[in-house]
């Protein structure tokens, strides 16, 4: 079963009378680790009030789209950035309808225009209306496009009806919407990931660092696990929860990294170095802590290995991806690395600006390989790891297949 844990769900909500149910759904998502904002159309206010979910939500429930209030805080293209799924329930047909359309006349429909994050629609309506060729057409043809469905139930209707056209149960909403992030690109490949920063003592209480707080290498873990991989994280000293179903192994500095890296490195598929790993250490550790004597003092240092290389060089490499933290000249500076490094692909980030990079939750990249370069535009770290894990894996399931071929070939 997929996880919700720190998934930002933004839930629509529409006019029906299953609106009602609303509450309960936000309360489950949360129970599951959620955090969800919600958006009302016109129509829902009618069936549940906005107080009700903006108190379960902890968060100001959004409804109007020209709302120079709402767009000074959070703007709606903001809030299709922010959401790593959108669930519409209870889906009406109107609202179906409306969706199939592509209209953009209310802040929800416009959300679910805006946004590339994955969808789900959960119908609730009359059994009638339901089995309406015109409401089957738009469930077709959402369906066509990627957008999942959840339901409807079958059952007593409020209406006095029965039949198809119930709102699913809160519970097995959530439990469906915990699945939209199980991707299976990835299934039955083990997958490594190094994240953080390195720690290069110099005394037992001082040592040489960086800013990287390990939010986009666990990001990258968390999704390659949504993906099917089995996963190991080599993480540098963060202040992170492990994720979910991933093998987490804490070492400190660049040399406990590659030590840790190479002991397993035969079970590896595909690498991905993420970490901000010090390029140099201090050549001896003071045994004590050191006495500020003299007005100045030199410290030696010492190249430390570059594992990423390392990893590209040995006989049987994986599959390896790299970063490249820059702050200017991003794609001649990945191509640069993409060659020395002889890598199969390179993430390039800039670092040192307003925006992204270290210690941010969120990111853009440039993906660097010998075919052409992609742009991954802004976004948070954790959806911009789902879509670059969504590349890997195109690109990692394209060099087996190549390379099966080849050898097909000699044989
Ligand atoms: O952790 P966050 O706060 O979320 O920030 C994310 C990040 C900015 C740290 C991340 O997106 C990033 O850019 N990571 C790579 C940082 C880095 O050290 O870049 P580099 O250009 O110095 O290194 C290039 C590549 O070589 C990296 O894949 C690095 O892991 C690897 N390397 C570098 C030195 C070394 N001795 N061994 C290595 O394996």
């Amino acid at each position: 079963m997929g996880s919700l844990v720190n998934k930002r769900i933004l839930l629509g909500v529409t006019g029906g009378i299953a609106a009602y149910k609303s509450a309960d759904l936000v309360r489950r998502l949360r129970e599951a680790g959620a955090e969800v904002r919600v958006v009302m159309t016109d129509a829902a206010t009618e069936f549940i009030t906005e107080l009700t979910l903006q108190a379960v939500s902890g968060y100001p429930v959004h409804r109007h789209l020209l709302d120079p209030e709402a767009e000074a805080g959070m703007s709606h293209i903001e809030l299709a950035r922010w959401a790593d799924a959108i669930l519409v329930a209870p889906a009406t047909a109107d609202f179906l309808a409306r969706l199939v359309q592509g209209r953009g006349d209310d802040l929800l429909a416009t959300l679910c225009l805006a946004t590339s994050a994955p969808m789900a629609v959960a119908p609730a309506m009359n059994q009638q209306m339901w089995r309406h060729p015109a409401t089957q057409q738009n469930v077709d043809s959402l369906r066509h496009r990627g957008v999942q469905i959840f339901g409807p139930g079958e059952g007593s209707q409020a209406c006095g009806d029965v039949g198809p056209g119930r709102l699913l149960e809160p519970a097995e909403l959530a439990q469906l919407t915990a699945g939209l992030f199980q991707t299976g690109v990835l299934d039955g490949v083990t997958v490594m990931v190094t994240a953080g920063p390195t720690w290069e003592a110099i005394d037992p209480v001082r040592g040489l660092t960086n800013k990287s707080s390990g939010k986009m290498g666990y990001a990258i873990a968390t999704a390659a696990a949504e993906g099917g991989a089995r996963v190991i994280l080599i993480s540098g000293p963060v202040s992170l929860t492990p994720p979910d179903r991933v093998e987490t192994v804490p070492v400190v500095s660049a040399q406990d990294m590659f030590d840790a890296v190479h002991a397993r490195i035969d079970q590896i598929d595909l690498y991905i170095g993420v970490a901000a790993v010090a390029d140099y250490r201090p050549v001896s550790v003071a045994p004590h802590k050191l006495k500020k004597t003299a007005d100045s003092m030199n410290l030696e240092l010492v190249r430390n290995p570059d594992i990423l290389a390392s990893v590209a060089a040995l006989p049987s490499a994986p599959f390896t991806v790299g970063f490249a933290a820059e702050t200017n000249d991003l794609e001649m500076a990945a191509r640069h690395k993409l060659e020395a490094k002889r890598i199969d692909l390179v993430c390039a980030n800039l670092v040192g600006g307003d925006e992204g990079g270290f210690g941010a939750d969120e990111n853009r990249l440039l993906l660097v390989d010998r075919e052409g370069t992609t742009e991954l535009p802004l976004a948070a770290k954790s959806r911009l790891a789902r879509d670059l894990i969504h590349h890997i894996s195109r690109k990692f399931h394209a060099k087996n297949r190549t390379q099966d071929t080849r050898r097909a070939h000699r044989r």
